[in-house]
Protein backbone atom coordinates (compact mmCIF):
# COMPACT_ATOMS: atom_id res chain seq x y z
CA UNK A 1 0.00 0.00 0.00
CA UNK A 2 1.04 3.43 -0.59
CA UNK A 3 2.19 5.57 2.23
CA UNK A 4 -0.58 8.52 2.57
CA UNK A 5 0.68 11.84 0.69
CA UNK A 6 3.08 13.71 3.44
CA UNK A 7 0.88 16.36 5.31
CA UNK A 8 1.73 18.97 7.53
CA UNK A 9 1.24 17.48 11.45
CA UNK A 10 2.30 21.05 12.50
CA UNK A 11 0.37 24.39 12.65
CA UNK A 12 1.48 26.70 10.36
CA UNK A 13 4.72 28.96 12.17
CA UNK A 14 3.23 32.13 10.04
CA UNK A 15 -0.41 33.08 9.12
CA UNK A 16 -1.35 36.06 6.92
CA UNK A 17 -5.13 37.16 6.87
CA UNK A 18 -6.72 39.27 4.49
CA UNK A 19 -9.84 40.99 6.41
CA UNK A 20 -11.87 41.39 4.00
CA UNK A 21 -15.71 42.17 3.92
CA UNK A 22 -16.28 44.69 6.69
CA UNK A 23 -17.95 46.92 4.15
CA UNK A 24 -21.05 43.99 3.28
CA UNK A 25 -21.47 43.04 6.86
CA UNK A 26 -22.32 46.62 7.40
CA UNK A 27 -24.78 47.04 4.68
CA UNK A 28 -26.41 43.54 5.22
CA UNK A 29 -27.67 45.11 8.77
CA UNK A 30 -28.50 48.42 7.13
CA UNK A 31 -25.33 49.90 9.17
CA UNK A 32 -22.52 52.31 8.12
CA UNK A 33 -19.47 50.69 6.92
CA UNK A 34 -17.37 52.13 9.69
CA UNK A 35 -19.57 50.20 11.83
CA UNK A 36 -18.45 46.97 9.94
CA UNK A 37 -14.82 47.99 10.18
CA UNK A 38 -15.30 48.57 13.92
CA UNK A 39 -16.74 44.89 14.65
CA UNK A 40 -13.48 43.99 12.74
CA UNK A 41 -11.60 44.75 15.36
CA UNK A 42 -13.05 42.68 17.55
CA UNK A 43 -12.43 39.93 15.17
CA UNK A 44 -8.74 40.34 15.29
CA UNK A 45 -8.81 40.19 19.12
CA UNK A 46 -10.57 36.61 18.21
CA UNK A 47 -8.09 35.75 15.97
CA UNK A 48 -5.22 36.78 17.80
CA UNK A 49 -6.05 34.49 20.98
CA UNK A 50 -7.42 31.39 18.83
CA UNK A 51 -3.92 31.88 16.84
CA UNK A 52 -2.07 32.04 19.90
CA UNK A 53 -3.59 28.69 20.88
CA UNK A 54 -2.42 26.83 18.29
CA UNK A 55 1.10 27.17 18.43
CA UNK A 56 1.06 29.87 15.82
CA UNK A 57 4.09 32.15 16.23
CA UNK A 58 3.47 34.89 13.52
CA UNK A 59 0.25 36.31 12.51
CA UNK A 60 -0.08 38.89 9.73
CA UNK A 61 -3.08 40.90 8.89
CA UNK A 62 -3.54 42.90 6.25
CA UNK A 63 -5.68 46.04 7.29
CA UNK A 64 -5.20 48.93 4.76
CA UNK A 65 -3.87 48.47 1.30
CA UNK A 66 -2.15 50.93 -0.92
CA UNK A 67 -4.99 51.01 -2.83
CA UNK A 68 -7.49 51.62 -0.21
CA UNK A 69 -6.01 54.97 -0.38
CA UNK A 70 -8.52 55.59 -3.65
CA UNK A 71 -11.38 54.71 -1.20
CA UNK A 72 -13.74 58.23 -0.39
CA UNK A 73 -12.47 60.21 2.07
CA UNK A 74 -14.63 59.48 4.91
CA UNK A 75 -14.00 56.07 4.31
CA UNK A 76 -10.10 56.54 4.97
CA UNK A 77 -10.35 58.66 7.65
CA UNK A 78 -13.12 56.53 9.57
CA UNK A 79 -10.28 53.48 8.87
CA UNK A 80 -7.11 55.84 10.78
CA UNK A 81 -9.60 56.67 13.46
CA UNK A 82 -10.38 53.42 14.11
CA UNK A 83 -6.92 51.84 14.05
CA UNK A 84 -6.16 54.36 16.65
CA UNK A 85 -8.63 53.59 18.57
CA UNK A 86 -7.88 50.30 18.68
CA UNK A 87 -3.92 50.77 19.18
CA UNK A 88 -5.17 52.78 22.26
CA UNK A 89 -7.48 50.14 23.42
CA UNK A 90 -5.23 47.07 22.69
CA UNK A 91 -2.11 47.98 23.72
CA UNK A 92 -1.60 47.38 27.16
CA UNK A 93 -3.29 43.35 26.20
CA UNK A 94 -0.26 43.43 23.55
CA UNK A 95 2.36 44.53 25.82
CA UNK A 96 1.21 42.61 28.65
CA UNK A 97 0.05 39.27 26.68
CA UNK A 98 3.63 38.93 25.46
CA UNK A 99 2.92 40.54 22.21
CA UNK A 100 5.78 41.49 19.75
CA UNK A 101 3.84 44.36 16.99
CA UNK A 102 5.61 45.43 13.58
CA UNK A 103 3.73 47.36 11.38
CA UNK A 104 5.13 47.00 7.75
CA UNK A 105 4.29 49.67 4.73
CA UNK A 106 4.03 53.29 3.57
CA UNK A 107 3.55 53.87 7.22
CA UNK A 108 4.63 58.15 6.39
CA UNK A 109 1.25 58.23 4.02
CA UNK A 110 -0.68 58.38 7.22
CA UNK A 111 -0.77 61.97 9.36
CA UNK A 112 1.38 62.72 12.49
CA UNK A 113 -0.54 61.31 15.43
CA UNK A 114 -1.38 57.58 13.76
CA UNK A 115 2.57 57.73 13.00
CA UNK A 116 3.76 58.62 16.45
CA UNK A 117 1.08 55.95 18.14
CA UNK A 118 2.37 53.48 15.60
CA UNK A 119 5.75 53.88 16.90
CA UNK A 120 4.87 54.00 20.16
CA UNK A 121 3.40 50.86 20.27
CA UNK A 122 6.00 48.93 18.21
CA UNK A 123 8.89 50.78 20.89
CA UNK A 124 6.51 49.51 24.13
CA UNK A 125 6.37 46.05 22.54
CA UNK A 126 10.02 45.46 21.02
CA UNK A 127 11.21 43.28 23.96
CA UNK A 128 8.21 40.76 23.71
CA UNK A 129 8.64 37.02 22.52
CA UNK A 130 5.69 34.88 23.07
CA UNK A 131 3.96 35.88 19.73
CA UNK A 132 4.38 38.31 16.64
CA UNK A 133 2.03 40.51 15.57
CA UNK A 134 2.64 42.09 12.30
CA UNK A 135 -0.16 44.82 10.52
CA UNK A 136 -0.04 45.80 7.02
CA UNK A 137 -1.17 49.41 6.80
CA UNK A 138 -1.14 51.06 3.74
CA UNK A 139 0.79 48.28 2.21
CA UNK A 140 0.90 46.80 -1.20
CA UNK A 141 3.98 44.38 -2.29
CA UNK A 142 4.06 46.03 -5.59
CA UNK A 143 5.09 49.33 -4.07
CA UNK A 144 6.98 46.75 -1.89
CA UNK A 145 9.28 45.20 -4.28
CA UNK A 146 9.70 48.64 -6.08
CA UNK A 147 11.13 50.04 -3.16
CA UNK A 148 13.93 47.19 -2.31
CA UNK A 149 14.41 47.57 -5.87
CA UNK A 150 15.21 51.17 -5.51
CA UNK A 151 17.17 50.43 -2.10
CA UNK A 152 19.34 47.49 -4.14
CA UNK A 153 20.15 50.31 -6.90
CA UNK A 154 20.95 52.78 -4.41
CA UNK A 155 23.51 50.54 -2.48
CA UNK A 156 24.98 49.29 -6.06
CA UNK A 157 25.84 52.93 -7.05
CA UNK A 158 26.91 53.61 -3.56
CA UNK A 159 29.30 50.89 -3.93
CA UNK A 160 28.14 48.69 -0.98
CA UNK A 161 26.69 45.79 -3.13
CA UNK A 162 28.00 44.17 -5.72
CA UNK A 163 24.79 43.31 -8.13
CA UNK A 164 26.07 39.27 -8.88
CA UNK A 165 26.09 38.59 -5.01
CA UNK A 166 22.31 39.53 -4.85
CA UNK A 167 20.08 36.18 -4.30
CA UNK A 168 16.43 35.62 -2.87
CA UNK A 169 17.64 35.60 0.38
CA UNK A 170 19.66 38.87 0.33
CA UNK A 171 16.72 40.38 -1.43
CA UNK A 172 14.59 39.27 0.74
CA UNK A 173 16.31 41.90 3.62
CA UNK A 174 15.01 44.54 1.29
CA UNK A 175 11.49 43.96 1.66
CA UNK A 176 9.35 45.17 4.67
CA UNK A 177 8.97 41.80 5.66
CA UNK A 178 12.87 41.48 6.76
CA UNK A 179 13.45 39.01 9.02
CA UNK A 180 10.42 37.41 9.12
CA UNK A 181 9.69 33.98 7.83
CA UNK A 182 7.14 33.74 4.86
CA UNK A 183 3.62 32.77 5.46
CA UNK A 184 2.86 29.39 5.51
CA UNK A 185 -0.50 29.90 5.03
CA UNK A 186 -3.07 33.11 3.90
CA UNK A 187 -6.98 33.09 4.56
CA UNK A 188 -9.08 35.46 3.12
CA UNK A 189 -12.22 36.11 4.15
CA UNK A 190 -15.48 37.37 2.43
CA UNK A 191 -15.56 34.80 0.03
CA UNK A 192 -13.59 36.84 -2.81
CA UNK A 193 -10.46 34.49 -4.11
CA UNK A 194 -7.45 36.84 -4.84
CA UNK A 195 -4.54 38.37 -3.35
CA UNK A 196 -5.04 41.89 -4.04
CA UNK A 197 -1.48 43.27 -4.04
CA UNK A 198 -0.88 41.72 -0.50
CA UNK A 199 3.01 39.34 0.12
CA UNK A 200 3.26 38.11 -3.56
CA UNK A 201 6.97 37.84 -3.29
CA UNK A 202 6.59 35.85 0.60
CA UNK A 203 3.03 33.65 -0.27
CA UNK A 204 5.20 32.39 -3.33
CA UNK A 205 4.46 28.80 -1.38
CA UNK A 206 2.12 29.67 0.95
CA UNK A 207 -1.32 27.49 0.91
CA UNK A 208 -4.00 29.37 -0.06
CA UNK A 209 -7.54 29.24 2.25
CA UNK A 210 -10.85 31.01 1.41
CA UNK A 211 -13.08 31.37 3.79
CA UNK A 212 -16.80 32.23 3.19
CA UNK A 213 -17.45 34.42 5.88
CA UNK A 214 -17.36 38.35 6.40
CA UNK A 215 -14.56 39.09 8.48
CA UNK A 216 -16.58 40.95 11.30
CA UNK A 217 -18.25 37.55 11.72
CA UNK A 218 -14.77 35.72 11.58
CA UNK A 219 -13.76 33.67 15.05
CA UNK A 220 -12.17 31.25 16.92
CA UNK A 221 -14.06 28.14 15.09
CA UNK A 222 -13.16 29.75 11.57
CA UNK A 223 -9.30 29.96 12.20
CA UNK A 224 -9.27 26.34 13.72
CA UNK A 225 -10.99 25.15 10.46
CA UNK A 226 -8.63 26.47 8.77
CA UNK A 227 -5.77 25.12 10.39
CA UNK A 228 -7.44 21.76 10.01
CA UNK A 229 -7.77 22.44 6.37
CA UNK A 230 -4.09 23.41 6.23
CA UNK A 231 -2.83 20.26 8.35
CA UNK A 232 -4.76 18.35 5.08
CA UNK A 233 -2.39 19.65 2.64
CA UNK A 234 0.90 18.21 1.07
CA UNK A 235 3.35 20.94 0.82
CA UNK A 236 5.59 20.25 -1.82
CA UNK A 237 7.91 23.55 -2.74
CA UNK A 238 8.24 21.97 -6.32
CA UNK A 239 10.36 18.81 -4.77
CA UNK A 240 8.15 15.37 -5.68
CA UNK A 241 7.60 14.31 -1.77
CA UNK A 242 10.93 11.86 -0.70
CA UNK A 243 7.94 9.50 0.68
CA UNK A 244 6.41 8.94 -2.41
CA UNK A 245 7.18 6.03 -4.61
CA UNK A 246 4.54 5.46 -6.78
CA UNK A 247 3.91 7.45 -10.06
CA UNK A 248 2.02 11.04 -10.38
CA UNK A 249 -1.41 10.06 -9.18
CA UNK A 250 -0.67 6.59 -8.21
CA UNK A 251 -2.14 6.25 -5.15
CA UNK A 252 -4.51 4.77 -7.27
CA UNK A 253 -3.01 1.18 -7.92
C1 LIG B 1 -11.94 45.03 4.54
O1 LIG B 1 -13.30 45.24 4.35
C2 LIG B 1 -11.26 46.19 5.24
C3 LIG B 1 -10.47 47.04 4.33
C4 LIG B 1 -10.19 46.77 3.11
C5 LIG B 1 -9.94 48.26 4.89
P1 LIG B 1 -13.85 46.06 3.12
O2 LIG B 1 -13.96 47.49 3.51
O3 LIG B 1 -13.04 45.81 1.90
O4 LIG B 1 -15.30 45.42 2.97
P2 LIG B 1 -16.05 44.98 1.64
O5 LIG B 1 -15.09 44.18 0.83
O6 LIG B 1 -16.42 46.25 0.95
O7 LIG B 1 -17.21 44.20 2.12
C1 LIG C 1 -7.85 43.86 0.46
O1 LIG C 1 -9.23 44.07 0.46
C2 LIG C 1 -7.19 44.80 1.42
C3 LIG C 1 -7.49 44.56 2.83
C4 LIG C 1 -8.20 43.59 3.31
C5 LIG C 1 -6.90 45.50 3.74
P1 LIG C 1 -9.94 45.01 -0.62
O2 LIG C 1 -11.38 44.96 -0.33
O3 LIG C 1 -9.29 46.33 -0.65
O4 LIG C 1 -9.58 44.24 -1.98
P2 LIG C 1 -10.34 44.22 -3.37
O5 LIG C 1 -10.56 45.65 -3.77
O6 LIG C 1 -11.64 43.52 -3.15
O7 LIG C 1 -9.43 43.46 -4.28
MG1 LIG D 1 -13.13 44.45 0.41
Amino acid sequence: MNKPPQTSAAPPRHVAIIMDGNGRWAARRGLPRAAGHREGGKAVRRTIEAAIEHGVEWLTLFAFSSENWHRPQSEVSDLTRLLRRYLRSELKELEQGGIKLRVIGERDRFGPRLRAELAAAEERTRNNTKFNLVIALSYGSRAELVTAARRVAEAARAGQLDPATLDEASFAGYLATSGMPDPDLVIRTSGEQRLSNFLLWQAAYAELIFVEALWPDFGAAHFAAALADYAGRERRFGVRPTTDTAEPGGAHH
